[in-house]
């Protein structure tokens, strides 16, 4: 069972899924999403705590394109690891430190 917050607005979910995303739909959990196969960016999140599993290549492809920064990832990619803490950055943005 893993725990998933989604911050600011402080919502929290536990479930059983495989990536990210999976989990937070299927708790219904306010996480942006578009294409579910990697290619929008919509889906991107900044882990604030926990962690996930490392970027697969192709994930990581996509991140790079898009130019974010160590700590983004892909929702719909991302699978899960353990307990964590995430913020959904959405398609416009995707360096959070210079926000
Ligand atoms: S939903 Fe499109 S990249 Fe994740």
């Amino acid at each position: 069972m893993t725990r998933v917050r989604v911050l600011p607005v402080d919502e929290s979910a536990e479930g059983e899924a495989e990536t990210l995303l999976e989990l937070c739909t299927e708790a219904s959990l306010p996480v942006p999403f578009g294409c579910t196969v990697g290619k929008c960016g919509v889906c991107r999140i900044e882990v604030l705590e926990g962690e996930l599993q490392e970027a697969g290549r192709f994930e990581q492809a996509v991140l790079d394109g898009f130019g974010c920064d160590k700590g983004v990832r892909l929702a719909c990619q991302a699978r899960l690891a353990g307990d964590v803490t995430i913020a959904p950055l959405g398609a416009a943005q995707c360096n959070p430190s210079e926000s």
